[in-house]
């Protein structure tokens, strides 16, 4: 068994109808595929319509599952409304909602303009509390129940300079997450997120690391396990937290980063640059004093 290899066994998302916000790329692509390979139907949903079709076209090319795609702009409620109410009527009933759109960029923040501020809080703040809110009330209304996983990162709660709107907006989703956990649970609901730290897509890389940035600052290097993550680990996470192994999970924030943050938190975790030579001069001379 590998980490590259899909982890829950065959069936286990069975009869689960899952809506993915921004599931036609990236991340949200490589979960939706893992949770169609495991009996769930999807919704997948972003701006571009063009880009959702092609995905559905490829993942159900060799399965039975259903992939849906509808347009919607996250930041905009009728559309919202309009997804959620399209999800129920081709696939009835929907189990799960993963918030996963996002939108990022790389700024000193005094070099943002108001709109490129709040255009990163609306795609994933509002986006994400939309979405919440418009399925909540209806699972609510309806008494049926639901889960919710929302995507977050790291520094949600370390914070981090040159992506502030992200950090903030991030904050928000993860204090919704937690907050939703206790009120919703009563209805059925559950609510956990997962911050995963680099995983190469061509939407974060591009945005996050253009040019020559990604040599200069290669992530990998970041991380104490030496590897960015691979894809399949992160649909594993997830497929575990959206199926009903994970009942008892609920307002948990699951960090997926091969202790990437923990690194840069650590006063002297930097000392990793010492080389052992150094130690052992280091040990010698202390033996000669005692
Ligand atoms: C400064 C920028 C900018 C940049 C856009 N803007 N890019 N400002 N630096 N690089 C400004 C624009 O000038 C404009 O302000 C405002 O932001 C809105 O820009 P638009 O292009 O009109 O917005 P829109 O078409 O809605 O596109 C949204 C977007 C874009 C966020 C700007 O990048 C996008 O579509 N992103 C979606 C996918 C994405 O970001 N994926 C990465 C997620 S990765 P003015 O004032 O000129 O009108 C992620 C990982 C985190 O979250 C953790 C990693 C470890
Ligand atoms: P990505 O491929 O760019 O995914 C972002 C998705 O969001 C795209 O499919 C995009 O599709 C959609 N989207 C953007 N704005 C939208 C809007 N206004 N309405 C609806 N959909 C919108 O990047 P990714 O790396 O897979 O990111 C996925 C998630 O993982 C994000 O939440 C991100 O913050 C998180 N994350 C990623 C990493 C990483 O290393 N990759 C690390 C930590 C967290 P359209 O352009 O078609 O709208």
């Amino acid at each position: 068994m590998k980490f590259t290899e899909g982890m829950l066994r065959e069936g286990s998302l069975k009869d689960k109808n899952i809506l993915v916000t921004g599931g036609g790329t990236g991340l949200g692509r490589s979960m939706s595929e893992y949770f169609l390979k495991l009996g769930a139907n999807l919704v997948i949903s972003s701006r571009k319509l063009d880009v959702l079709e092609e995905t559905a076209k490829e993942m159900t090319a060799n399965t039975s599952g259903r992939v849906i795609p509808v347009a919607c702009d996250v930041r905009d409620i009728d559309q919202v409304e309009a997804m959620w109410e399209k999800a129920k009527s081709e696939l009835g009933q929907i189990h799960v909602v993963l918030n996963n759109a996002a939108g990022n960029f790389i700024s000193p923040t005094e070099r943002l303009s108001t709109n490129a501020f709040n255009t990163v809080l609306d795609i994933v703040l509002k986006g994400t509390s939309q979405v919440t809110l418009t399925a909540g009330k209806d699972w609510i209304a309806q008494k049926q129940g639901g889960t919710f996983l929302n995507i977050v990162t790291t520094y949600a709660w370390t914070g981090s300079g040159y992506v502030v709107p992200s950090a903030a907006a991030k904050a928000g989703v993860l204090a919704l997450t937690r907050s939703l956990a206790v009120e919703w649970a009563k209805y059925g609901i559950r609510s956990n997120a997962i911050a995963p730290g680099p995983f190469p897509t061509e939407g974060a890389w591009s945005r996050l690391l253009p040019g020559d940035l990604v040599k200069k600052f290669d992530p990998a290097k970041k991380v104490p396990v030496g590897r960015v993550g691979e894809h399949q680990e992160l649909a594993n996470l997830a497929a575990y937290l959206v199926s009903d192994f994970s009942a008892y999970v609920n307002g948990e924030v699951i960090t997926i980063d091969g202790g990437e943050w923990l690194k840069g938190a650590g006063e002297f975790n930097n000392l990793d640059q010492i080389p052992q030579e150094m130690w052992d001069m280091m040990e010698a001379s202390r033996g000669k004093k005692s």
